[in-house]
């Protein structure tokens, strides 16, 4: 509770981009993060206003502090809410943040679709093991997967695996590493999840920020 009786929100961002793009929703709600996460090491942030505090966490972890109530709200990828579950979390809005993709790449000069077609079996590197089992497994390509946390781009460079299995926004990772798009799996963006237990304890703020949140997303899209 907050001094004044009400129930303090807090709201679970990861650091880049998320919390970039989030920003604005905020600020349409007229809260403003007081602190850069950029410049400081704090990992809770306070905001301008205050019933509403945002703490950073790994983008993987977002699911878990809120479905646990470490955090009442967050926002997280379509990519992480799918390869790490997501049990137990009220998902209200696609904010249409974030937006990027999940793709297979492979080295320039590896012949992608010949291997598919012959049924090799492929080495792929990704820290997306479920995203990319259930992908193969549906095309029918033998694969063995290689769990990685990051730097997936490096795999077909070094020769631990042909293929990875990662995000593309840009593309630039890619070209900037000789690699190339083959195929495109799923499209991604960021949710906003909401603890069950909170909704219902707070729930005429956390409504109040749903409703401005899904007004702006609409208004940025026509
Ligand atoms: C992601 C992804 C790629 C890069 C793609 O990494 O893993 O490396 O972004 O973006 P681009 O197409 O615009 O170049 P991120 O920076 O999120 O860090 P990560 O390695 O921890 O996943």
């Amino acid at each position: 509770m907050t001094p004044a009786g009400r129930p303090a929100i807090t709201l679970a961002l990861s650091k880049g981009r998320i919390f970039d793009e989030t920003l604005p929703l905020l600020k349409a709600a007229g809260v403003e993060v007081l602190e850069d996460p950029e410049k400081s090491r704090k990992l809770i942030l306070a905001t301008s206003h205050p019933d509403v505090r945002v703490v950073l966490v790994r983008a993987s972890d977002v699911p878990t502090y809120v479905q646990y109530g470490g955090a009442d709200m967050g926002v997280t990828g379509k990519d992480t809410l799918i390869e790490h579950g997501s049990q137990g979390l009220y998902q209200p809005l696609d904010l249409q943040i974030a937006k990027c993709r999940i793709s297979v790449a492979v080295r320039s000069d590896f012949d992608y679709a010949t291997a598919v077609r012959q049924g090799s079996r492929l080495k792929v590197a990704t820290k997306y093991v479920n995203i990319a089992r259930e992908f193969f497994a549906t095309k029918g390509v033998h694969v063995d997967l290689i769990k990685l946390y990051g730097s997936m781009e490096l795999a077909p460079l070094t020769g631990l695996a042909d293929a990875i299995v990662d995000l593309v926004s840009t593309g630039n990772t890619l070209k900037a590493n000789n690699l190339v798009e083959v195929e495109r799996i799923m499209d991604i963006s960021s949710r906003l999840v909401v603890n069950q237990a909170a909704l219902k304890l707070k729930q005429e703020p956390i409504r109040r920020l749903i409703d401005v949140f899904e007004r702006t997303v609409c208004a940025a899209s026509t």
